[in-house]
């Protein structure tokens, strides 16, 4: 039985919806609270299971880097101020996992970004995790999936339901039949248009793929936006070998757009033990004077 243990965690792309924050800074490196919200990524893919990650980058995203490697003046004066607690949380960081990296030349989409990687992935099935998308979950949600490809040996893809309102800035399933949480997939749709979506069941982020999947980001086809489409290539997929949909259980946070960005900030601020009395009381007066006003 195959299993996965490597996993592309693309972050390559402009960010051009968090401008001009996003000029300098990467937008993986924004945080959520204390945490770059590449972290949180990684961490769940280390919880998953996960051995070895690759990171696709491309031009102004040397701070990645730069967050997941050791910071030996940092380290070293939290060390002698005895400040143990703030250097674990740094050293913590650098331990996580075997990091690699390697460079997308030119934003040329998220499909041809997992095609950057394949050299590294060879033959073996692979995890996809995005930074827009942080899920929170008893069981992490990557490690539902991988279960879920231990039993079929096919690829899956994370999905959640999405109001009507919304399906047209996400990848869409249409389903024909559906196992508990597993369906099985007519087609993947990218970005339809309002009012077209086959179902409101969204790709949220999480993939487990079969390697075949490189044949058909081979063909480098321009999608939607004008970018080279992992969506489009998991249809061509589904053609040729089965790819099940799971509609994974955990809330989702949807941080690659500036409202989803700034919820989860305040929720995760208010499930911090030293912060959410503070931003609690903070809010209420906020709330006060704005009715006052
Ligand atoms: P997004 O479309 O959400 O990211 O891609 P973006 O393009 O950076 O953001 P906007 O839309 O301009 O605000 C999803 C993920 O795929 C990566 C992004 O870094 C992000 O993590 N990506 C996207 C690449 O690595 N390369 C690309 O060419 C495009």
């Amino acid at each position: 039985m195959k299993t996965v243990k490597k996993a592309i965690i693309p972050a390559a792309g402009l960010g051009t919806r968090f401008l001009p924050a996003t000029k300098a800074m990467p937008k993986e490196m924004l945080p959520i609270v204390d945490k770059p919200t590449i972290q949180y990524i990684v961490e769940e893919a280390i919880e998953s299971g996960i051995e070895d990650i690759i990171i696709v980058t491309g031009k102004g995203k040397r701070a990645i880097e730069d967050h997941f490697d050791h910071a030996f003046e940092l380290e070293q004066n939290l060390m002698e101020k005895q400040k143990f607690e703030l250097l674990e949380k740094v050293k913590h960081a650098s331990d996580l996992a075997n990091i690699h990296y390697i460079r997308q030349k030119e934003p040329k989409g998220l499909g041809h970004a997992v095609w950057c990687a394949r050299k590294f992935i060879g033959d073996e099935p692979f995890a996809v995790l995005l930074g827009d998308d942080i899920v929170q979950a008893e069981k992490p949600c990557l490690r539902q999936l991988i279960e879920e490809y231990e039993q079929t040996q096919a690829s899956v893809i994370g999905v959640q339901t999405v109001p009507e309102s919304e399906t047209h800035r996400y990848g869409i399933i249409d389903p024909i039949g559906q196992n508990g949480r597993r369906y099985q997939v007519r087609q993947f749709v990218e970005k339809p248009k309002q009012g077209t979506a086959p179902s409101n069941l969204a790709i949220m982020g999480r993939y487990v793929l079969n390697p075949e999947i490189f044949m058909f980001l081979e063909e480098q086809q321009i999608g939607a936006g004008g970018e080279i489409q992992l969506t489009d290539a998991i249809q061509r997929l589904n053609e040729i070998q089965r790819v099940f949909a799971y509609d994974f259980e955990g809330k989702r946070y949807d941080v690659g757009e500036k409202l989803g960005f700034i919820k989860t900030t305040v929720e995760f601020a208010l499930n911090h033990e030293d912060l959410k009395e503070d931003v609690m009381k903070f809010m209420e007066d906020l709330l006060k004077n704005k009715i006052e006003v």
